[in-house]
């Protein structure tokens, strides 16, 4: 399973690279399937995730690449409609394959992804979508069974701006005859990022961003091979802007868009933070004790992301006074909590508020990572206590944040990973 072992209570200096957005790479490379050519793509992030979705893809007939950020598909052998059940249960966005290999065979065949850590997560408003366009779907023991004989270009309003479901709905959408429209769709820069890609192959996608989506669908003819860079991760910067506000620091966040992360930046900025851009890179330097926030809310894009409320929570441990975190977006999502108390956090929990009396310091201790981001939170957490902290089941965190390990001791951090 793995640990990290940090001795705390140093500072952080130097720069930092950020990589390709999983949950950008993630729909880009299912969305290869739609069409049987050649793909080089760039800026893909070497993470777990991606490596399971290259597996799914070579499993179901495609050859895939991956070598230092630089992705080589080429779909044309896709022999099957059936996504292996073990990997869709181990990475959850496959579920995103099911509108991309519709469009490519008109029919699949998927397991139901289930919940997670942070959640139920039902896809209700994936399948309502699909079947507005013509898909019909049985679904017997947990197996989804869909196939689709003439679908057609329809409107679509989203109940909720689910990122899941707008990427599965333009990756089926995109390919079928008539103008489809997603109203209420997510606006994630990810879903940006799928819209220019799907564009880059051909298709006709636009309003990506904004409160709706219209595509053109279209046959395409020309199956050349495309070329096409993922945006950096956002996400990933925010983590390391949390890291920074956590201990004294200065470091150089390069290689990310900074109107990407706008919302984690000002708040930062209001905790006392300060944060400038220089010739595209962001320098964050913190000389002390931060500020509480009095409340933050988690939101769909442009809003503060509830993939950040963990690191948030992390930094806010040692504010000078009170924050309140609502958490709207999932129903489970601190499993962190009870992993920063051990380590002397002062963090009230009542359903989906989270009150944080910011502590002097936090203390070393052994903890689990519960999830992706509740992992990445207790790394924060053990840069600023007193002593060295063992952070158990890191797998969880390796799966999303690229080189993790390294960028941390470049910034001179002292951490070490054990197998064990
Ligand atoms: C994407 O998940 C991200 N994953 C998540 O990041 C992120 O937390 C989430 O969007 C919200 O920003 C990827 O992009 C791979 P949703 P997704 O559909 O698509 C409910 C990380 O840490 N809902 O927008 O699953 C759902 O239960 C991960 O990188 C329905 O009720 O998110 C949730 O409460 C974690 N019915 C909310 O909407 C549906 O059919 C948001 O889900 C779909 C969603």
């Amino acid at each position: 399973m793995g640990s990290f072992i940090i001795e705390g209570r140093n500072s952080l200096e130097g720069i930092v690279d950020i990589g390709g957005s999983k949950n950008a790479a993630l729909p880009v490379l299912a969305s290869t399937v739609i069409n049987g050519r050649e793909y080089l793509l760039e800026n893909v992030p070497d993470i777990e995730d991606v490596r399971d979705m290259l597996e799914i893809l070579e499993i179901m007939g495609c050859t895939a690449q991956y070598d230092n950020g630089v992705a080589l598909i080429d779909t044309r052998g896709l022999n099957t409609s059936q996504v292996p059940e073990r990997l869709v249960k181990r990475i959850r966005s496959s579920i995103i394959l099911m509108g991309a290999i519709l469009q490519r065979t008109g029919n699949v065949e998927i397991s139901y992804p289930g919940g997670c850590e942070i959640g139920l997560r039902p896809i209700d408003l994936h399948l309502k979508g699909l079947r507005k366009l013509g898909v019909e779907i049985h679904e017997k023991n947990g197996l989804l069974s869909c196939s689709v004989a003439e679908p057609t270009g329809c409107e679509i309003q989203l109940d909720y701006p689910s990122v899941g479901a707008t990427e599965n709905i333009m990756l089926f959408a995109v390919g079928i005859p008539g103008k489809s429209v997603i109203y209420n769709p997510a606006k994630e820069p990810e879903i940006v990022d799928l819209q220019n890609f799907l564009n880059k192959c051909g298709y006709c996608v636009n309003g990506a961003g904004t409160g709706s989506i219209v595509i053109e669908g279209k046959k395409l003819k020309n199956t050349d091979s495309v070329e096409y860079k993922i945006i950096s991760d956002r996400i990933e910067a925010g983590t390391y802007l949390s890291a920074a506000s956590s201990i004294k620091s200065k470091i150089y966040i390069r290689n990310i868009e900074k109107s990407h992360f706008k919302s984690i930046i000002s708040i930062y900025e209001d905790a006392g933070c300060e944060i400038r851009e220089t010739h595209g890179i962001i320098v964050i330097e913190n000389k002390g004790r931060i500020r509480a926030i009095e409340k933050v809310t988690t939101q769909p894009y442009p809003g503060f992301p509830t993939d950040m409320q963990a690191q948030f929570m992390a930094s806010m441990a040692t504010a000078d006074g009170i924050t309140i975190i609502e958490e709207t977006v999932f129903d489970s999502r601190y499993k962190h909590v009870p992993e920063l108390q051990k380590m002397g956090a002062n963090i009230t929990t009542i359903g989906r508020v989270a009150v944080i009396e910011g502590v002097d310091r936090l203390y070393s201790a052994e903890v689990e990572a519960k999830d992706l981001r509740g992992g990445a939170a207790l790394v924060i957490a053990a840069l600023g206590a007193e002593g060295t902290t063992k952070i158990n089941n890191v797998y969880h965190i390796n799966r999303g944040y690229e080189k993790f390990l390294y960028k941390l001791q470049n910034l001179g951090v002292i951490i070490t990973e054990t197998n064990e």
